[in-house]
């Protein structure tokens, strides 16, 4: 965002995609990645519930529990003095209808900090959406390839594709209807992603989707070069952690075992 707020407001979102300025979010899941993000000018942090591949281990996001997310988000809100900070609202916390919707949505928003949530789904999740922002709580939707429902798509899928696009556009245009105050778009072709862009009033983010969508958002681990294996062809590597910290255990040890470490200037005198 061209001027920088004291803190990042869904309205800045708004101004943003009405004066053309990109809007920039990356996610964290703790403390020190989330200040360091932050003070770097990042416009929003999403906990994502990808917390669950990259913090927690597991093989998809589908196990991540509210009460697992709790914490990195508090830890996530304590960091950020500027961006703002999304929750995601995991895996059967609010499919169920507008009810448990609301209530995980008051847990995030009461217990951590968070600006706002994130919940998956178009028409069908567009209850629940205007539910919690009914009660005064934003709502980041999600469309496109929506990770928690990897095994009803078959998969890692790219969505929006040929006649699909009607159905993105379905569900852009329910989320922007039940008050979304943004949308994320995941793995949509570019095309596609600029239809929605240019139909909808609020901001597009993508994750995967292309150029022509007001905002882009990365995962932090892919984006830095933490994740080990394969990381998907969107997604452009800014640093190579992974490296960096390999070899760094590997100097470690050396040292360690040859004694170099630690020499006197890590020890303290009687
Ligand atoms: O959990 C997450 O990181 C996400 C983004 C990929 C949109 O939902």
């Amino acid at each position: 965002m061209a001027e920088p707020p004291k803190r990042v407001r869904t309205r800045h979102f708004q101004r943003a995609k009405e004066q053309g300025i990109k809007i920039t979010g990356l996610t964290s899941y703790d403390y020190q990645t989330a200040s360091i993000f932050d003070a770097a000018g990042v416009d929003f942090l999403l906990v994502g519930d990808s917390a669950g591949n990259n913090v927690l281990g597991y093989d998809t996001t589908l196990p991540v529990t509210v009460d697992e997310l709790i914490p990195l988000t508090r830890a996530v809100a304590r960091a950020a003095q500027r961006a703002l900070v999304v929750a995601d609202m995991p895996f059967g916390s609010y499919e169920t209808g507008p009810d448990e919707a609301l209530h995980t949505a008051f847990r995030f928003m009461k217990e951590t900090g968070a600006h706002a949530v994130k919940l998956e789904g178009g028409e069908r999740s567009a209850e629940q959406i205007r539910r919690i922002v009914t009660a005064g709580m934003p709502v980041m939707a999600h469309i496109g390839f929506t990770p928690q429902s990897e095994h009803g798509l078959g998969g890692h899928v790219i969505q929006g594709r040929g006649a699909q696009v009607e159905r993105l556009l379905a569900d852009a245009r329910a989320v922007e209807d039940a008050g979304a105050f943004a949308v994320v778009l995941e793995m949509v072709p570019a095309e596609a992603a600029r239809r929605v862009t240019e139909e909808l009033r609020i901001p597009t983010i993508s994750v995967g989707a292309g150029p022509h969508t007001d905002g882009q958002l990365l995962v932090w681990t892919d984006w830095a070069g933490l994740t080990g294996g394969r990381i998907p062809r969107f997604v452009k590597q800014y640093a190579d952690l992974r490296t960096i910290l390999t070899e760094a255990v590997g100097a470690f040890r050396a040292d360690v075992e040859s004694g170099a470490y630690p020499g006197a200037d890590h020890s303290y005198e009687d």
